[in-house]
């Protein structure tokens, strides 16, 4: 059989840029957008897909993604995680790398990377992990190997055998590496910064949070107010300020992972004045939701750092008007809805976010939040660009990948969680209504989404911009 010009068509949409939107067809050949046209060519199409109506972004990116796989693969698994981020027109996900083992060396590197590719429905990077002495010499043969970025997990401790992550740490733990102290980060954000690779750091200042929560916990406190008076503003504030201080003296390429208050994000805006290069992302449910809401979500709305107040919220939405934020990403965390149904107190933190990341900010726009053009910035070209994939993602142009979100701006949506992809179906948005959904992903030229449904097997590929070999 004579194979075809091109291998899809995607016609008549209105493909949105950071400025401006033009009505155009995109065809695409070998996975790749081969060319963009106003009228229709005469040539021989695999497969047309009318876009009438709807609104072509560049395919959607999600930097924050914790799909547990392997080691706790009993709340999520990577064949879970990135069918619902195709289902929420996520086309690449950045994997966390505090699984079991984590991705610490370049062999649970190697190993991680193998994992994931036959499970992948998109695309995917791997986050490595700093643990202090544990594996400073690795950082840069991981950096070769090819991680997309480097995450440190301020104020956790870790495990002395797994060296898994101590989410509530207190001290006196049996078989526990307590949390590295100023003087070996410091030397952590030496070692990140001679790679030139960004260095993400998750800000809670424990030793405050130890304290404050003993105090809470001594006389019975167990409401959200207690959770956030124990786990206060001023613990990010905190951790956020010594890492901007320890950036600015190693060059580093600090990464504000996860920002929920108005102090922290206003500490990067001015270390961004003062010319260095930190950034800084924030989640949905630090934008769509905050302390008042506990009433009626209750404990499912759990995440670390918490979700603060309005105050922050609005902050926040400051911040990505003027440009602090580079990304909007989803910090998917499940853990099962048995672990995720006790009280306050006892759960773990974390919820999804992947599927329901995208869906939410579109109703912003319907909203009058943000402006279309805001979401190309916020969850393709801004994670593109700070992680070295623009232009080949990131962007609709002739040559770049063929990742693209197909999104209906006047469809309307109830989220509910039983209809969630994930394996743990946990999320603080059940029954939000949205205007706005992803109506089809298409990762590497491939259709992997359409109304929802997942088509096609897992074709996602492993993206290493930084690789060296
Ligand atoms: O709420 C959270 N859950 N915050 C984190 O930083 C980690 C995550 C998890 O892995 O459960
Ligand atoms: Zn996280």
């Amino acid at each position: 059989m004579e194979s075809m010009e091109f291998d899809l068509l995607i016609k008549n949409g209105t493909i949105v840029t950071p400025e401006d939107a033009y009505k155009g067809n995109i065809y695409i050949k070998n996975g790749k957008i081969a060319a963009i046209t106003n009228d229709e060519l005469r040539s021989d199409v695999g497969e047309v897909v009318d876009a009438n109506g709807k609104f072509v972004f560049p395919g959607f990116i999600d930097t924050h993604v914790h799909s547990r796989d392997p080691g706790a693969t009993y709340k999520e698994d990577f064949y879970h995680s990135t069918q619902a981020a195709a289902a929420g027109g996520v086309t690449t996900v950045f994997e966390m790398p505090n699984t079991n083992p984590p991705v610490n060396n370049v062999e649970n590197f190697r190993k991680q990377v193998a994992n994931l590719k036959s499970k992948a429905f998109v695309n995917f990077g791997v986050w490595g992990i700093c643990l202090g002495h544990l594996n400073m010499k690795e950082y840069e043969k991981l950096h070769h190997a090819g991680v997309i970025g480097f995450k440190f997990f301020w104020g956790y401790a870790v495990h002395s055998e797994t060296f898994q992550l101590i989410y509530n740490y207190k001290p006196g733990m049996k078989d526990v590496i307590p949390p590295f102290a100023d003087g070996e980060i410091y030397e952590m954000f030496q070692e990140v910064a001679k790679t030139g690779q960004i260095f993400a750091i998750h800000a809670e200042n424990h030793d405050l949070i130890q304290r404050l929560t003993q105090k809470v916990e001594d006389r019975n406190g167990r409401t959200y107010m207690d959770l956030l008076e124990g786990r206060p503003s001023l613990a990010e504030e905190l951790t956020i300020q010594s890492g901007i201080a320890m950036a600015k003296k190693t060059g580093a390429r600090l990464h504000i992972l996860h920002v929920s208050t108005a102090e922290g994000i206003e500490l990067v805006r001015q270390a961004q004045k003062e010319g260095y290069p930190i950034t800084a992302e924030t989640c949905p449910h630090y934008l769509f939701l905050s302390a008042e809401d506990y009433d009626h979500i209750g404990p499912q709305m759990k995440v670390y750092p918490p979700i603060k107040y309005k105050k922050d919220q609005e902050a926040l939405w400051d911040a990505l008007q003027d440009g602090t934020i580079s990304h909007v990403c989803s910090d998917h965390a499940p853990h099962t809805e048995e672990e995720k149904a006790g009280d306050l107190w006892s759960i773990p933190a974390g919820m999804c976010g992947v599927e329901t990341m995208a869906p939410l900010m579109l109703n912003a726009v319907n909203e009058g939040k943000i402006s279309i053009h805001d979401i190309v910035h916020l969850l393709s070209e801004g994670p593109a660009k700070l992680f070295n994939l623009y232009p080949n993602k990131g962007v609709i142009r002739i040559g770049a990948d063929a990742d693209i979100t197909i999104v209906d701006m006047n469809k309307e949506h109830t989220i509910k969680r039983n209809e969630l992809h994930s394996k743990s179906k946990v999320t603080a948005f059940d029954g939000f209504k949205v205007k706005g959904v992803p109506e089809q992903t298409i990762v590497g030229g491939t259709i992997v989404m359409r109304d929802g449904e997942i088509i096609g097997p897992p074709t996602g590929k492993f993206i290493a911009p930084n690789a060296s070999n």
